[in-house]
């Protein structure tokens, strides 16, 4: 029978995965400018390259991230993305999949369903881009319409899959959306842009339980049909 064999593509496509653990290790402000610069090679529509980063390693990483980690322990609930992440009211199957991963982490965790603290922290977690030496935050210029989001998928793809052939990992966080008012304090994000996501980007700790995780996928007969 005809076997495929994995090309060098689909096997950095199938060993990236989010990673939520880091070691200390520097990324280089070169290799980051690198990955954009690949990143960038993603197609867009109409060649439109809606995307626009911020990238913070150092002491700017430091400042963003105290900032907004006070605003989550001294102002819970008040800050909100400026779009819906989850559908309202929610819809199955994407339901049972965001819970089934929300168990698989917090179990790798050790962490139980009922300790609203310590999942708590692990949520914090995010806007310390769990522990990463360097991210990245990403802005849209809000008039553009929802197609140029479908561009910004190929372009993070991309990044991440860049970032991957480098021995670096990342996660990508819609997380740090809910804290677009005060990163605008600090960056300089224009009116005109919204924040739709943030990425850590780092070398990952092997030593984490968390990055144990691994999520599954459907089979292709779930969701495509071959039609001849
Ligand atoms: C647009 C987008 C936003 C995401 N936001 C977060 C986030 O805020 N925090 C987080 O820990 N993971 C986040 N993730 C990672 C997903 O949970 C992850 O991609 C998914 O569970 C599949 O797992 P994998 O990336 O390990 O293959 C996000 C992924 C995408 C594509």
């Amino acid at each position: 029978m005809f076997s495929i064999q994995p090309s060098t593509t689909d096997t950095q496509i199938t060993r990236r995965h989010s990673v939520r653990a880091y070691k200390s290790d520097p990324v280089s402000s070169e290799l980051l400018r690198h990955l954009l610069e690949m990143a960038a090679h993603a197609p867009s529509t109409t060649n439109s390259q809606p995307w626009k980063s911020y990238v913070l390693t150092g002491d700017s990483l430091k400042n963003l991230t105290h900032a907004v980690c006070t605003a989550f322990d001294t102002e819970p609930d008040k800050h909100h993305a400026e779009y819906p992440y989850y559908p309202d009211p929610p819809l199955e199957p994407y339901l049972s999949r965001r819970r089934k991963i929300g168990q698989n982490m917090y179990r790798l965790l050790d962490i139980a369903r009922e300790d609203r603290e310590k999942r708590r922290l692990q949520q914090r977690r995010n806007l310390e881009f769990f522990g990463a030496p360097a991210g990245i935050l990403f802005t849209i210029h809000r008039q553009l319409p929802a197609i140029n989001l479908i561009d910004y998928g190929a372009f993070f793809q991309t990044l991440m899959l860049s970032a991957k052939s480098h021995a670096l990992d990342t996660c990508l966080q819609a997380y740090w959306s809910d804290y677009h008012r005060i990163i605008r304090d600090i960056l300089p994000i224009t009116p005109d842009e919204v924040v739709i996501a943030g990425m850590a980007i780092g070398y990952a700790d092997p030593a984490a339980p968390v990055n144990q995780l691994i999520t599954e996928r459907e089979p292709v007969s779930s969701f495509a049909t071959f039609l001849n």
